[in-house]
């Protein structure tokens, strides 16, 4: 389905080893040859790159590290304003550096000592299940370019703030890390395409875009919504709706915008109740079934 991660600029590698990255026209970086060159750049460490060995360096830029900081500074006040009590907790522990960009292999560490996830580097689009099975071993596949200076605040294309200040921090919690871990046992255990888009759009609608009742207050835990400082000051406004399976496996999404349907989990354990009951347990018939009574056939 076209759902299928578009939003990843297509990597070429010629004969000479030689990699380019195609950028979009609409792409905020198009006319920027600077920008460009970065992209292939950073593409061709992770081309290099074989699992085992330390994710390769990424020398950034003063502009790149300025782009960081701006970032973690406005996020910094919009996560204590509208992230969940266990995000929080999780973010302090990794205590990213907000001053300049950390290098993946880094944050790799201090995440395997807390919760046992790893990163790998991706040089674009990697296949649904590869992606998500890899998070059953705890591996992540993480970008390693930033998105350009000129539009900091959202990207429809995943990048290292998306990576580390959303997905890394929430890793840093045990809770969260399990449940990436059992949707990627999820996703290795289904057969049919079908059933493993059904399973990555839960994953979409929770641990990408997922919001939460903490209080009386609506918060966010989704790491799409944690690491956009634009979207960020919208979800509340947007189309909330009760955590729902067969709705969230079903409901179309468009990638390149705000999302304006989100599913409102009412706490962790609900959270774990209904998503994670659902990895854990989920294959091909059940997941048919749940298909089914939705469409009404
Ligand atoms: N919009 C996110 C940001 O600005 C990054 C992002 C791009 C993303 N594509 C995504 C997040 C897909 C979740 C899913 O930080
Ligand atoms: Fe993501």
């Amino acid at each position: 389905m076209m759902e299928e991660a578009q939003y990843f600029a297509p990597v070429n590698q010629d004969e000479h080893g030689e990699v380019t990255v195609e950028l979009a026209k609409s792409h905020p970086g198009f006319a920027d040859p600077i920008y460009r060159k970065r992209r292939n750049d950073i593409a061709r460490l992770a081309l290099n790159h074989r699992r085992g060995d330390p994710v390769p360096v990424a020398e950034y830029t003063p502009e790149e590290h300025e782009v960081w900081r701006l970032v973690s500074r406005e996020l910094a006040a919009k996560h204590r304003r509208y992230a969940i009590r266990e995000f929080l907790d999780a973010k302090e522990r990794l205590a990213l550096p907000e001053d300049r960009i950390p290098q993946l292999q880094e944050v790799s560490d201090r995440l395997e000592s807390l919760t046992g996830f790893r990163y790998l580097p991706a040089a674009g689009l990697v296949p649904l299940r590869e992606f998500y099975g890899s998070l059953a071993d705890s591996y992540f596949h993480s970008t390693q370019y930033i998105r350009h200076h000129t539009v900091p605040f959202y990207t429809p294309e995943p990048d290292v703030i998306h990576e580390v200040l959303g997905h890394g921090n929430t890793l840093a919690s045990d809770r969260f890390a399990e449940l990436y871990r059992v949707a990627g046992r999820a996703a290795r255990r289904v057969e049919s395409q079908e059933a493993l888009e059904f399973v990555s759009k839960v994953f979409w609608f929770t641990l990408e875009f997922g919001v939460m009742t903490e209080g009386d207050e609506l918060k966010a835990y989704g790491a799409g919504i944690l690491s956009s400082y634009g979207e960020i000051e919208e979800f509340r406004k947007m189309d909330i709706r009760p955590l729902d399976l067969a709705a969230m496996g079903t409901t179309q999404y468009d990638i390149t915008k705000y999302q304006v349907v989100l599913f409102r989990a009412e706490s962790m354990d609900h959270l774990e109740d209904v998503a994670g009951t659902f990895w854990d347990t989920c294959d091909d018939e059940s997941i048919a079934r749940i298909t089914r009574s939705t469409v009404g056939t």
